[in-house]
């Protein structure tokens, strides 16, 4: 049974909502202005994280089976490849205009585009769809870039519009750390080199202002492509997050937590407080009825 909303034509984004007349910030960071170095740069075996997905669909979605995919801040698309070949139709969007033209053009040498999966320009505070989707993710703390509550909650409400309700909607956060004097900094950077191409990229947190809950990154990428130099140095600020304020920011865009999940993707039992430094976390979140 297709869950999709019956008359909906096609999955083409709504006409963004109003902001109240604030200007929209276009995106900003030159990282997401380089596609080809960014997909260099985080390339990785989507499926095991594809696997989970589908384990968690199974395990706590009302909709069954799980057949259309919606993931905001697509990026470069690389899942919007990976989880046609697990049998979904996948969407997505992202707000940088380079990223996504590299998505489409990846999607189109597939023969993917308007049959098993598609990308489009969008605001994850903004962009709603009118044809529903099954399930979203949400990856390697994308959201973090909304840092504000009321976008966040704005972000989880047209999600929630989005999608049938008893739907899940994953999403990966990178959690506060509790001791910052002593957090533990990991060597954050790394080295690719395929093609003839050298990227080196390090994402070093050195800045937490606590009243605002932001964490600032400092990131630095060197490219050498076939002699030619790039470097971009840039301050990614993302969301400070808590355990509590997203479950409460969730719970007011529609959504309920069912379960936090580890990056080896065991469950952490919900008896156990999320404090320290876990690193990256899944959050599956459920839309209410
Ligand atoms: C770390 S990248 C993740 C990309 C992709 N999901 C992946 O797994 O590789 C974060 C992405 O969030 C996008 N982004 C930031 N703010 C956004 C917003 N308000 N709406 C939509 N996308 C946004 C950026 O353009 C960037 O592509």
């Amino acid at each position: 049974m297709s869950p999709a909303k019956k008359g909906a034509k096609t999955s083409t984004p709504k006409k963004a909502a109003s902001l109240k007349g604030k200007k929209v910030p276009s995106n900003e960071f030159q990282f997401y202005e380089m596609p080809k170095y960014y997909d260099m740069a985080l390339e990785r075996d989507t499926c095991p994280e594809i696997e989970f997905y589908k384990r968690m669909f199974d395990e706590f979605s009302d909709v069954k089976p799980v057949k259309r995919v919606l993931e905001p801040a697509c990026g470069t698309g690389l899942f919007l490849e990976w989880l046609p070949k697990f049998d979904f139709y996948a969407a997505g969007y992202d707000l940088a205009e380079p990223m996504v033209k590299f998505a489409k053009e990846r999607l189109d040498k597939l023969g993917y585009t308007g049959k098993k999966a598609d990308a489009y320009v969008g605001d994850m505070r903004t962009i709603r769809f009118e044809k529903k989707f099954d399930a979203a993710i949400n990856l390697v703390n994308s959201i973090g870039y909304l840092t504000k509550d009321e976008d966040i909650i704005n972000h989880f409400k047209v999600t929630a519009d989005s999608l049938n309700d008893g739907c899940i909607y994953s999403i990966e956060v990178g959690l506060k750390c509790d001791d910052f004097k002593n957090e533990y900094m990991p060597d954050e950077t790394w080295h690719v080199n395929k093609d003839g191409i050298e990227v080196t990229c390090t994402w070093q947190p050195h800045d937490y202002d606590e009243p605002n809950k932001i964490r600032h990154i400092a990131f630095h990428m060197k490219v050498n492509d076939h002699g030619k130099i790039i470097e971009v140095n840039e301050t990614h600020s993302l969301r400070l997050w808590t355990h509590e304020d997203l479950v409460d920011l969730a719970g007011k865009g529609g959504f309920k937590l069912m379960g936090v999940y580890l990056q080896d993707f065991s469950r952490i039992p919900d008896s156990q407080r999320i404090v320290g430094d876990p690193g990256g976390l899944y959050y599956i979140l459920k839309k209410k009825a």
